[in-house]
């Protein structure tokens, strides 16, 4: 079983400090209730099912890094993560019990997870199947048959010595085929196999959940109905491993227990992101109860069983939400955490209120992270052959330049960055490879100043274009 890496607080967020800039308080406060969580499970028994996690509301203004630390709390943790808009419940057509959709969601999420990691295990074993597979259809054994046959009748003294070096040399052609395959020699070669065929997608015929919610195993049903539908196809033996070492690893796991595990995962690890949780929250210098603030009570009321720990039945079984950990969040510009209804608040009860980013911030954004915008083009065009690098002065510029936009327009935080990164390469993105093909370039500050001066200028253009 695959245990959740037992990092501590420090370690938490000394990792999230290699994707997130600043938001100190977040990140420790994300890492404490991660820690926790391992910490319930570890406590004597007695007391492990009182504890309850520390479920977190992340306030701040867009694009700040909310969803971000979340996101990479859940990869750092190992854990099944499901993030979900809290608006969308509001919307016409959700009504109550489709709250409990991000719970079945999340755990199918977990059993594909699971599925995933106990393929990767028997990996090898799978692939010595599917070599032996292969090696069939190249050289078709006659040693079965023979031995079909031989058992049928009486056996040992009706020796064919014929046969016998037929299976020496059958064996021999499949050794040195053997070896082919392993060089490679034979990759491009085209065999014939069998293959499931795709689910058709009749699952758009139901409505959302509306079969599951009667208890009805939806992809079973389609599963078995769909299990003769095998088709042959022709395909390289490059493509062909492929397809079998899916088909040859998922016969070798154990459904049943991935399952299980899923659901263990789920109820122990699993942590929900509520996004826009501020707009199901009631003003409360709201002009009173008209249609729409009733429904965001009333998805209010649907949250709080699943946020309190209930049940709710999923296709793979019975989720336990006690001790999902969930993370709220919003901006909270119009709405305040104080209107979400009494029992809500009490189960977000760790406030961490993130910050607007500075023109220091987006600098250190675009150049620090591991995945900072300035090395993802620089990826980029490298796969063309065109090696980019950035002067300081130039990210400076574009730091400035963020923090000016979003003065001046609307501040959207972090994501200016990736508007303004997008027009600043609009023109080389489309002249490689054709115009420019090899070489460096250098963006420097004129660089900058060419490509953006008159879109920074244009506040009409600005407010479309960054
Ligand atoms: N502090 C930060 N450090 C590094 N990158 C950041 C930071 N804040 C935001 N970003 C980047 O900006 C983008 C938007 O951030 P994110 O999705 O976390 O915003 P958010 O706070 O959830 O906003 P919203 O309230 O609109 O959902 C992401 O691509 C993210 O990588
Ligand atoms: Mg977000």
């Amino acid at each position: 079983m695959v245990e959740e890496k037992n990092l501590t607080p420090q370690q938490i967020v000394r990792e999230l400090d290699k994707y997130v800039v600043g938001q100190k308080e977040a990140k420790r406060s994300v890492a404490i209730a991660l820690r926790n969580r391992w910490r319930r499970l570890n406590s004597r028994e007695e007391i492990r099912e009182e504890i309850v996690p520390n479920n977190i509301l992340l306030i701040g203004p867009t694009g700040v890094g909310k969803t971000e630390i979340a996101r990479r709390l859940a990869k750092l943790a190992m854990a099944p993560f499901i993030k979900v808009e809290a608006s969308k419940f509001t919307e016409v057509g959700y009504v109550g019990r489709d709250v409990e959709s991000m719970i079945r969601d999340l755990t199918d999420l977990a059993v594909n997870m699971v599925k995933t990691e106990m393929q990767e295990r028997v990996k090898e074993k799978a692939a010595d199947a599917v070599e032996n597979r292969i090696l069939d259809i190249l050289i078709p054994p006659v040693t079965k048959k023979g031995v079909g046959f031989n058992s049928a009748t009486s056996d040992s003294d009706n020796f064919d010595p014929s046969k016998a070096s037929d299976n020496e040399l059958n064996e021999r052609t499949r050794e040195r085929f053997r070896e082919k395959l392993r060089n490679g020699e034979l990759e491009g070669r085209e065999i014939e196999i069998e293959v499931k065929s795709k689910k058709t997608p009749m699952m758009q015929m139901f409505g959302p959940g509306g079969m599951e919610e009667m208890g009805m195993n939806l992809q079973d049903m389609l599963g078995s109905m769909g299990k003769g539908n095998k088709s042959k196809r022709k395909l390289p033996i490059s493509e062909a491993r492929e397809l079998l070492l899916e088909e040859e690893a998922e016969k070798l796991i154990d459904h049943e227990s991935a399952v299980q595990e899923a659901l263990e995962r789920v109820q122990k690890q699993g942590i929900v992101f509520i996004d826009e949780i501020d707009k199901i929250a009631e003003p409360s210098t709201g002009a009173g109860k008209s249609g729409p603030d009733v429904s965001r009570q009333g998805v209010q009321r649907d949250l709080l069983p699943i946020v309190e720990g209930s049940t709710v039945n999923t296709k793979h079984g019975i989720v336990k939400t006690d001790h999902i950990l969930f993370v709220g969040s919003g901006a909270f510009h119009v709405s305040k955490p104080s209107d979400l209804i009494p029992e809500l608040q009490g189960r977000f009860p760790i406030r961490v209120e993130l910050t607007s980013l500075s023109e220091d911030d987006f600098f250190k954004i675009l150049s620090e992270p591991k995945n900072a915008l300035t090395k993802q083009y620089e990826a980029m065009l490298e796969t063309e052959g065109v090696e980019i690098t950035f002067t300081k002065d130039a990210i400076r510029e574009l730091a400035r330049i963020a923090a000016e936009v979003n003065a001046q327009v609307e501040n959207i935080g972090a994501r200016r960055l990736h508007t303004i990164m997008s027009s600043l390469f609009d023109e080389l993105l489309f002249a490689v490879p054709d115009d420019i093909n090899s070489g460096k370039i250098t963006i420097d500050p004129d660089y900058v100043a060419k490509q953006l001066e008159s879109l920074v200028k244009d506040k009409d253009l600005s407010h479309y274009i960054l």
